[in-house]
């Protein structure tokens, strides 16, 4: 089928601001957005730029908008979006070129919450145990590939770029409710600051555009829940 792509293109060393071109090419309905990306890198215009890196959405670096949602261009379906398909960087963060965005923001907040597991009791013979309802408790947010989408999709860090957002607070969830881990007090003081977990207004925003389909404002939910209660 003829596809047409309208990508928006911004090179901060030339353009005062960003603009839109069009490209029309041959492209299959099976095949990805990303592929479609490809065909005008490889085929008409080398100077366009986006990330990806595993082509099966794995690693997360090829979250865009795609025809106005946030998605992966290598899980987005040409068939679903054809024929004309408007790309745009994701918003709230700033644009280094083209569909590449400034993650560094957003990787600064996810260390604040100490995203590994800390435990300083000595080890015994074995591995930590762990029973599979200790298991499951924090299994949801192992999903997580830090795209970055639930976040850039979130109202209330449009307004407020300082709030941790979803991804920081899933990751969050993932490692306070681990039954191994002994830390959830040293990261109360990032979930319980003026952005924390207290910013999320529950608009459901991020569970829609998460990639691995993560129950995202649920897994918030519980992390509030949590806090209120004294279950960390
Ligand atoms: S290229 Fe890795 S998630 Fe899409």
């Amino acid at each position: 089928m003829q596809l047409t792509l309208r990508i928006q293109r911004f090179n901060p060393r030339r353009d005062e601001r960003p603009y839109y071109r069009e490209y029309t090419i041959e492209a299959d309905a099976m095949e990805r957005v990303l592929d479609a990306l490809n065909t005008v890198k490889w085929e008409q215009d080398g100077t366009l730029t986006y990330r990806r890196s595993c082509g099966h959405g794995v690693c997360g670096s090829d979250a865009m908008r795609i025809n106005g949602r946030n998605r992966l261009a290598c899980k987005a379906l040409v068939r679903d979006h054809a024929p004309r398909i408007t790309i745009e960087p994701m918003l709230g963060f700033r644009v280094l070129k083209d569909l590449v965005v400034d993650m560094e923001p957003f990787f600064e907040k996810y260390r604040q919450i100490k995203p590994y597991l800390i435990n300083d009791d000595e080890p015994g013979e074995t591995e930590r145990l762990q029973s599979p309802e200790e298991r499951h408790r924090y299994d949801e947010g192992t999903k997580c590939i830090l795209c970055g989408a639930c976040t850039t999709a979130c109202p209330p860090f449009w307004v407020n770029p300082g709030f941790l957002g979803p991804a920081t607070l899933v990751n969050a969830h993932r490692f306070v409710f681990d039954s191994r881990d002994r830390a959830a007090s040293q990261r109360l003081e990032a979930l319980t600051s003026r952005n924390g977990v207290w910013r999320c207004r529950t608009v459901f925003n991020c569970t829609e555009a998460c990639p691995r389909d993560i129950e995202i404002t649920r897994l918030i939910e519980d992390l509030k829940r949590g806090l209120l209660f004294d279950k960390m």
